[in-house]
């Protein structure tokens, strides 16, 4: 029964006493670009996939599911469960933990359906220096105190690995430690296999606890177990780890998993309570286009030739950039153009390009 008992603690709501929050840099960008009217613009604001006429591509295979979703009379509106589709997150579990899992096979993952790839982030702190902005905004936000250790090194434009292993390791136990799957935004610097061996030795020594990152399975080198082997490696050294995941082009759509590999099956109750708590059930129709791709065989073929079709191009624009900087003769080194993976981070800034 409701209390109408005085609170011990006042709680009172005045909007005059809201401050104005500062707007999110990025999409203050996206607005100026829409705004400015230069026929040369071009939007390197947010990390999507674009074509050849710098339009959003949306992925056959998914234009393919979406008609099979229509073309089915049964389909609904209803709730979710918590924990969200099952048809989703069973395949996501698969895609990102490997379809002969030990881990799965022991009933050691729980999976949870999210508010996408940053609604999964949000259900855990050492970030990496520089790392996608919104990592620190998420974890503030949940009153995590956030730290971070060293990730690339400005004037190499490579991993700083030494950095890293000395901060990890004088970490204290139990930190969690937010870790790119694959194309670690923004450097599109990874760690060699040889370094996420190392990593996974410093996790396992000083009991820190991983957390997955993974936005761009198959995207970054067009192969999804290349783009999942850390996570793979962690799993098979029997490492408990989180593992936030976001796919398929579905940005929008807001298809995202949350996996927990652990030992402990009491995790799973607990996210139940958060997830009930903070949106009650998921969103269901990214989820179905999302599931019936993954669970098509097919399909799934068709959906790994999308990626290798964007990977493919993304690899041409890198060559295309670095030999158009180098004729343009713009000062500096453009070799990590090429060399990292994904996302772009292009090192220019106002100073050192002469275009104009
Ligand atoms: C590193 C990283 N994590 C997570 C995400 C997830 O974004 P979303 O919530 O749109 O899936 C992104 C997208 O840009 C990203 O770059």
């Amino acid at each position: 029964m409701a209390s109408f008992a005085p609170a011990s603690r006042e709680v009172t709501f005045d909007p005059l006493k809201i401050p104005q929050a500062p707007g999110d840099p990025l999409y203050g960008l996206v607005t100026a670009y829409e705004a400015d009217k230069s026929s040369e613009k071009v939007d390197l604001g947010v990390g999507a996939y674009r074509d050849g006429n710098c339009k959003p591509w949306v992925l056959p295979v998914v234009q393919k599911a979406e008609k099979i979703y229509h073309d089915n009379d049964e389909q609904d509106h209803e709730y979710l469960p918590i924990a969200g589709l099952p048809e989703f997150t069973n395949a996501a579990q698969k895609l990102i933990l490997g379809g002969d899992s030990l881990a799965i096979k022991e009933n050691r993952v729980c999976s949870f359906q999210t508010i996408s790839g940053t609604g999964a982030i949000h259900l855990a702190v050492y970030i990496s220096s520089p790392s996608w902005p919104i990592h620190d905004q998420v974890f503030a936000n949940v009153e995590l105190p956030v730290r971070y250790y060293p990730y690339f090194r400005k004037e190499t434009k490579m991993i700083d690995f030494d950095g890293m292993v000395y901060v990890l390791e004088s970490a204290p136990k139990g930190s969690i430690i937010v870790l790119h799957a694959c194309a670690h935004n923004p450097t599109g610097v990874d760690p060699p296999h040889d370094q996420w061996k190392k990593l996974a030795e410093i996790v396992k020594a000083n009991s820190l606890f991983p957390f997955f990152d993974s936005a761009y399975q198959g995207f970054a080198s067009g192969s999804l177990s290349e783009d999942n082997f850390a996570i793979l490696y962690f799993v098979e050294h029997g490492l408990g780890l989180v593992v936030a995941q976001s796919n398929l082009g579905l940005y929008g759509q807001r298809v995202g998993a949350f996996h927990f590999v652990t030992y402990y099956n009491r995790v799973a109750s607990q996210v139940t309570v958060l997830q009930r708590s903070e949106i009650s059930s998921p969103p269901i129709y990214g989820a179905q286009i999302a599931s019936i791709i993954l669970n098509n065989k097919q399909l799934f073929t068709e959906w790994e030739d999308d990626l290798r079709t964007m990977s493919g191009r993304i690899v041409e624009m890198r060559k295309c950039l670095k030999t158009e900087l180098e004729r343009l003769q713009t000062p500096g080194n453009w070799d990590h153009i090429t060399s990292q993976i994904g996302t772009v981070f292009t090192g220019l800034d106002v100073r050192n390009t002469a275009c104009s």
